[in-house]
């Protein structure tokens, strides 16, 4: 099967009340784990790319490890460029065959954001590509910022129609309390997203497919095998499992997961290493990791999205 777009995954996604999972990608194994389970649980897949991944592991590698995973699994699987910034990388992205591109204009005003997401759209529709774009900023809520600096984070419900209809976006992410990375929490504070928010924009907008990022669940077992096998990692908290699956039944179609890509590895090699010191063979370890990876994803396939059983 050839590449796919995001276009019939999220139809299907938002009338079955699931979402897509969206895994960042930037090596072999990484992949190799996602698609191993995603095949085993016949699941439709995006495979996201950010900026940093293409510079690290080259633009042409990423497509051939994935042609490969095509041909080894079958799946309707979409390419996607995660937090684009510019129109020439998403021109690049889209001239060297993704079939997906993020355009992050957040950090603009309103009207920069639309005229850039606008041009990418332009372009993109033209040569078959579809586009997410971003309205409002993903931080860390902090307890003690005061409410107007907090709120400003958020997605402001009253400007998604105008963005979607101005730029022509195929999907948008929003902002409702989720953050990058593994510290998404104050440590002893109750997580809380917006589901306010998303109600309003799935009211808004019914039927459009909205995107979650920052929603890795930072899964405690991992953070504990790194700091059982010689890390220091703080207390972490992710988004709690069964937050996601309600984001998930409602008008969220893409689920963006990264962080606990990075901790199971991570967590999983740190613990070879502690346990078989001497070993010095990358098959050896990467093995285990590749493995970890794959029963990770498949838990979320299942547990989280909702998505197995729906390519
Ligand atoms: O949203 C950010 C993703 O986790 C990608 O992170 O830019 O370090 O590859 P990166
Ligand atoms: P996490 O850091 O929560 O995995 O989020 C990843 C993401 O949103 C990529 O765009
Ligand atoms: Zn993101």
């Amino acid at each position: 099967m050839p590449l796919v777009t995001s276009t019939e995954m999220f139809k299907k996604a938002y009338e079955g009340g699931y979402s897509i999972g969206a895994f960042n990608v930037n090596n072999m194994e990484i992949i190799q784990g996602i698609t191993e389970a995603a095949k085993e649980e016949n699941a439709p897949l995006i495979l996201q790319v950010s900026a940093g991944a293409r510079k690290y592991a080259n633009h042409t590698y990423l497509m051939k490890l994935i042609e490969a995973a095509l041909i080894e699994t079958d799946l309707p699987i979409c390419v996607h460029l995660d937090h684009g910034d510019t129109f020439e990388l998403c021109k690049s992205c889209i001239d060297g065959g993704f079939t997906s591109v993020m355009i992050d204009g957040s950090h603009h005003s309103f009207e920069d954001n639309i005229k850039l997401t606008r041009e990418v759209v332009e372009y993109a529709h033209d040569h078959g590509v579809v586009v997410e774009g971003e309205l409002g900023r993903l931080e860390g809520v902090e307890d003690d910022v005061n409410v107007s600096a907090e709120d400003a984070s958020y997605t402001n419900p009253e400007q998604v129609q105008e963005f979607v209809e101005r730029t022509g976006v195929d999907s948008l992410a929003i902002a409702i309390g989720t953050s990058h990375g593994a510290y998404k929490f104050k440590p002893g504070t109750k997580p809380q997203l917006r589901f306010d928010i998303l109600e309003e924009v799935e009211r808004l907008l019914p039927g459009f497919p909205i995107v979650l990022h920052g929603a890795s669940s930072v899964i405690p077992e991992f953070v504990k095998m790194i700091n059982e096998h010689g890390g220091n990692m703080p207390d972490a908290i992710g988004v709690p499992e069964d937050m996601l699956r309600k984001a998930a039944s409602m008008a969220v179609c893409k689920i963006n997961i990264d962080s606990d890509l990075r901790l199971a590895m991570t967590g999983t090699i740190r613990k070879y290493f502690d346990e078989n010191p001497s070993h010095f063979d990358p098959r050896q370890y990467l093995k285990p990791a590749r493995a970890a990876i794959k029963e990770m994803v498949r838990h979320k396939l299942i547990n989280v999205l909702g998505c197995n059983g729906k390519a």
